[in-house]
Formats: C-alpha cells, structure tokens, sequence
C-alpha cells in the first residue's frame, strides 16, 4: 500500500524529552526522572507495535548529550546496563529486533558487549524493528555515510544515501514526536523524517501515556500526506 494511504504509520520515531523536569517537579535527583522515562519507555514499546507500527526508533542520548555532567551520564550508563540485560527475553518473545544506531564507541565496552548480545539474541523477530538512539547525531550519520561513498569512488543517489545511513534496513519516518513541550529537531533523523508529520506533545516523556500516542495516531490517521504533490 502506498504511504500516503495508510492511517498507521510504518515507522514511529520518539525524542523522549523532559525525564529532567519531571524529576525537577518532585524534587528528585534528575537520575529517578530517567529511571521513571525507562520505565514508561518499556510499557510504551509494547503498546506502539500492537497498534501494527513496523518500526520504532527512540532516541535515549544524543552525541551531543555525552557533554552532560558525569554523574547524569553515569546513571543513564546503569540503566542501559539493566535494559539490555533484563529486557531482551521480552523482545525476543514479543518477535521485536533490537537495533542500537549511534556511536557505541562511546559506552563502556561491557554495555557495547551487551548491545551485541542483545541484537543478535533478538535478530530473527519479524513483528517489528525497535531502534534505540544512543550516542547519535543525524549530521554525524550523513557525514560517515558521504565518507563511506568518498572512499569507494561512488557517487550517492538518495536511495543509496539512505541505504548507508544507520538507520539503512528500515523505511523513512512516517510520523516524529517529541515530547516535553520543546519544538525543535535536535539532530535527530534529519534525512529520514524529510516528510514525517511532526507531533509535538506538551507531557513530560515520563508522563506520556500510551493514550497519549493513541492521539498521536489519530491525528496523524487525520493528515494529508503529499509529499510534495498536489
Ligand atoms: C531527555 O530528557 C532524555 C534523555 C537525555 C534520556 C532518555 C532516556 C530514557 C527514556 C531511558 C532510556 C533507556 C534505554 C535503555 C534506551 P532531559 O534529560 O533532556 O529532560 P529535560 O529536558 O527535562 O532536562
């Protein structure tokens, strides 16, 4: 079916923002605002592929963010740890494959050996593709990928481009949003969402009800999608 057709979108991106404030709010450590983002981001995983999205990408730290104090980082480190140890079963189970674009570089090598671990634990699932943004930079992405294509002596189409962007295996973004109020991008999947409806959501991520992407969806089912044309 034609994209323009379809009222699910195929590929749902996230920028889960506001794990901060919402800690702020409560008086607690930002620490527990992440802890609470991770586990509503668990139950919200679940709830976006029984609505029939192929594709999830959700971005968890930016390249940008490594910048934050060391402590914040740290905490996020631990969680990571937990997530890719504890939750796998679960997305093997429920046929999801997990997916780390970025640059892994950056973690510790025992969570990059859990990354490793859990891709190919999950590699075979065919109901849905969940891809976790860690240490990623779109403009960092398309300046690796025009390397890749220097290197060899080719010139890139756009199918190609896209092809050897990290996010190569999957279609384009249908439908963006971002939570916490903030209305902005933040190099996140500048090429991939050139045509995805944008949904900016004013509830902190931690607050962000699987209701709440219901909505989202149907005001994306409400859009005209032209990409262009009239
Ligand atoms: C942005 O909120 C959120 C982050 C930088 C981290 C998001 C991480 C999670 C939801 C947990 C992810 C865990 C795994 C395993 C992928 P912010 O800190 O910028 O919030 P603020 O704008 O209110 O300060």
């Amino acid at each position: 079916m034609a994209e323009a057709e379809r009222s699910v979108p195929r590929h749902v991106a996230i920028i889960m923002d506001g794990n901060g404030r919402w800690a702020k709010k409560r008086l607690l450590p930002r620490a527990m605002g992440h802890r609470a983002g991770l586990r509503r981001m668990i139950s919200l995983i679940g709830h976006i592929f029984s609505r029939g999205v192929e594709y999830c990408t959700l971005f968890a730290l930016s390249a940008e963010n490594f910048a934050r104090p060391a402590e914040e980082i740290e905490a996020l480190f631990s969680l990571f740890r937990e997530y890719f140890t504890q939750n796998v079963a679960e997305l093997e189970a429920q046929g999801i494959r997990l997916i780390v674009i970025g640059d892994r570089s950056l973690l510790p090598a025992d969570i990059q050996g859990a990354i490793s671990h859990a891709e190919e634990a999950t590699g075979r699932g065919a109901r849905g593709t969940l891809a976790l943004a860690i240490g990623y930079g779109a403009r960092q992405d398309l300046v690796c990928a025009c390397n890749k294509f220097v290197r060899e002596g080719r010139e890139a189409t756009q199918e190609t481009l896209a092809q050897s962007l990290s996010t190569g295996t999957m279609p384009e973004v249908d439908l963006l949003i971002r939570t916490g109020k903030e209305k902005r991008l933040s190099n996140f999947l500048l090429f991939e969402a050139a045509y995805a409806e944008l949904i900016f959501s004013e509830k902190l991520f931690p607050d962000f009800t699987d209701r709440d992407f219901d909505g989202a969806l149907a005001e994306y089912a409400k859009r005209e999608r032209r990409f262009g044309k009239l």
